[in-house]
């Protein structure tokens, strides 16, 4: 039998193709601004313009570029166009692509330091370096008890946040036996959904999940948490773990960090921080009020992959006591033993988070810090929230509309004062024209639209534009 025959692409075609793509991209950002942010297919077009069957016989690269274009692109939406302003960024930029390129090149498999030592040593040495660069506290170092590690999203982190909580509140007794249904957990009626999930996922119940009463900046009230957590121990359940957030997904709100951590302390409950796109903010020094008690929590996790120009997925999940994780994740297998490990002089970064597998994904972080350095990644972060502040602003010398809630960053809630369906209307309007994105929530029971500024491209301009573009669209209804 021949061993010649092969349908791998060589390097050469690599080398051609390789070089299409990149122009391929180039071109999309150049253009990005002509495409509709928002994709206007309806349910099942684009299937329908797929061939039902694969293909028996390989196909010509450049037909399936082609395909991008004509089949895939009409089905996107544009989270990279700078005038994408709905939910929260997930911003990419050039040196995340390339390191992100690598990544797949090098198809490391990093769960043990044998695997790739690089893979393990640079993630955590690059989330060494985020420590000091977001104000974060020493302990979250891995020099100190700590450590950080990448996980998919920040709803794994905080997933394995309260696993980590249920086992040191239990002496890794529910690992063993599963839970009693004692176990109370506690976050704001304005946290992440994510929180429930997790509640649910480690076995705690979501009756258990107490959802805390917010404040008219729609922060948690830590007089109700307190309050709170006495009532249950009277019940005779167990509180165990709060988590606070900084930078609601719904209003951007910032959960009182000290005060919840001095709650958490007198407790003995764990105190978890989800800043999850807001964290960013933190790079530059003047934004840190928004973490002010962070040096309280024994774990912490935000989304390079929503606000500091890293494509997704890339989370950043740091612990004050990096045994309290392990001890909870850590599972040895025969097949995985190994020296490096037995000598106890490495991190396996498998007993971090749930899966086993991982990527290389401090790759592209190691590269958007250096392209950007410090100074470019807060130069880009204070504009960003200076065009929020602006826009705010703009809303609020507009009789029509107000605004709906404060803006301590990038995003400004606000809504026309006609009622939901006006609401409604204009931001619908406003989506199908194509020409930007918004997305909405409600506050206060009220249909509010939510302008979120942190794409890698937007800058004056587009906010200007789009301002004028929500003012005349309002004007038509
Ligand atoms: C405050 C907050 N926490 C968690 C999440 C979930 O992020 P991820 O998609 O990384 O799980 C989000 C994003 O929607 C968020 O805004």
């Amino acid at each position: 039998m021949s061993t010649d025959k092969s349908y791998h692409m060589t390097p050469e075609q690599f080398r051609q193709y390789g070089r299409a793509v990149v122009d391929w991209i180039a071109d999309y950002y150049e253009r990005i601004e002509t495409l509709p942010v928002l994709s206007q297919v309806q349910p099942g077009e684009i299937r329908r313009a797929l061939p039902p069957e694969p293909p028996r016989k390989g196909e010509a690269f450049e037909t399936m570029l082609k395909d991008i274009d004509e089949v895939i692109l009409p089905g996107v939406t544009h989270w990279q166009s700078p005038n994408f302003f709905a939910y929260f960024p997930a911003n990419a930029s050039g040196p995340a692509i390339l390191g992100d390129l690598l990544s797949s090149a090098l198809g490391v498999q990093g769960m043990l330091w044998a695997t790739s030592p690089s893979c393990t040593e640079l993630e955590t040495h690059v989330l060494d370096w985020l420590v000091p660069m977001l104000g974060l506290p020493q302990k979250f170092l891995s020099t100190r008890s700590g450590g950080g590690v990448i996980q998919d999203t920040a709803s794994s982190s905080s997933l394995c946040a309260m696993l980590a909580a249920r086992e040191r509140a239990t002496n890794y007794a529910s690992n063993r036996r599963g839970c009693d249904g004692r176990l109370v957990a506690y976050t704001s009626n304005q946290a992440h959904s994510s929180l429930e999930k997790a509640a649910m996922v480690a076995g705690i119940g979501i009756d258990n999940l107490r959802l805390i009463e917010v404040d008219e900046r729609f922060a948690m009230r830590s007089d109700v948490l307190a309050r709170q957590i006495q009532n249950d121990r009277q019940a005779g359940l167990i509180p165990f773990f709060v988590s606070a957030t900084v930078g609601t997904t719904s209003s951007n709100a910032l959960d009182p960090l000290r005060a919840i951590g001095a709650i958490c302390r007198e407790e003995g409950l764990w105190f978890h921080v989800d800043a999850a796109m807001s964290g960013t903010a933190a790079l530059c020094p003047e934004f840190r009020f928004i973490q002010d008690g962070v040096e309280l929590a024994d774990s912490y996790t935000f989304n390079p992959h929503k606000w500091m120009f890293t494509n997704f997925d890339c989370n950043c999940f740091f612990v004050a006591k990096r045994k309290a994780l392990i001890d909870t994740l850590s599972i040895l297998p025969e097949y995985l033993r190994n020296t490096a490990t037995e000598s106890g002089a490495v991190f396996d970064y498998r007993d971090w988070h749930i899966p086993l597998g991982r990527r290389f994904r401090s790759l592209k972080l190691w590269f958007v810090i250096r392209y950007y350095g410090v100074e470019g990644l807060q130069y880009h972060i204070r504009q960003h929230v200076e065009m929020a502040r602006q826009f705010a602003e703009w809303v609020k010398q507009d009789d029509r509309f107000e605004l709906a809630a404060p803006v301590p960053l990038n995003l400004a809630c606000f809504r026309l004062r006609g009622g939901d369906e006006s609401n409604q209307r204009l931001m619908d309007r406003l989506n199908q024209s194509g020409a930007l994105y918004l997305t909405h929530t409600r506050l206060d029971d009220h249909l509010t639209l939510r302008f979120c500024v942190g794409q890698t491209n937007t800058t004056q301009r587009h906010v200007e534009q789009a301002w004028r573009g929500i003012q005349e669209e309002a004007g038509k209804l």
